[in-house]
């Protein structure tokens, strides 16, 4: 599965997303260890603070499915109904959950790059000295 298919998917998910709030729908297409692709949309609701991201639905989706160990996530987003360009990067809490579940060298963010083409970073670009599981040992 290269980033250009994974990508496909997350625009795919995109299409599910429920957003009547902001109209701004996000879809994301997250690649297990084992090959295994989970799709995810954001999900808004009425009273705003139980909305969820389009990536915090896909690693819940995995993780209670009991998936575990994650390669790379895709990312697309924009105003709902129109073609997405520009990178929508994942927000603070997303990325920290990327962090409870990957390793921050390795797992990567693959998002637009606003030329047509894909951008990459690893985890540990986006969430500098992050605190996770490993910060919690004595
Ligand atoms: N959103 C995501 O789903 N993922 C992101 O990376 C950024 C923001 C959602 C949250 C909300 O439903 C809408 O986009 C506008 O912030």
């Amino acid at each position: 599965m290269d980033d250009r298919q994974l990508m496909e998917l997350a625009r795919q998910a995109r299409q599910n997303a429920y957003c009547p709030y902001s109209g701004f729908a996000v879809g994301a297409a997250l690649l297990g260890a084992d090959g295994r692709v989970w799709q995810g949309c954001n999900v808004e609701n009425a009273a705003y603070g139980p909305s969820n991201c389009a990536e915090r639905t896909a690693f819940f989706k995995a993780v209670s499915e009991g998936a575990r160990g994650f390669e790379r996530i895709a990312i697309c987003g924009g105003p709902q109904g129109a073609k997405p360009m520009r990178a929508t990067p994942p927000c603070g809490v997303c990325r920290q959950v990327m962090a409870e579940f990957c390793d921050p060298d390795r797992f990567a963010v693959v998002l637009e790059d606003g030329r047509g083409g894909l951008q990459r970073r690893t985890l540990a670009q986006l969430l500098p000295l992050g605190f996770g599981p490993g910060s919690l040992k004595p």
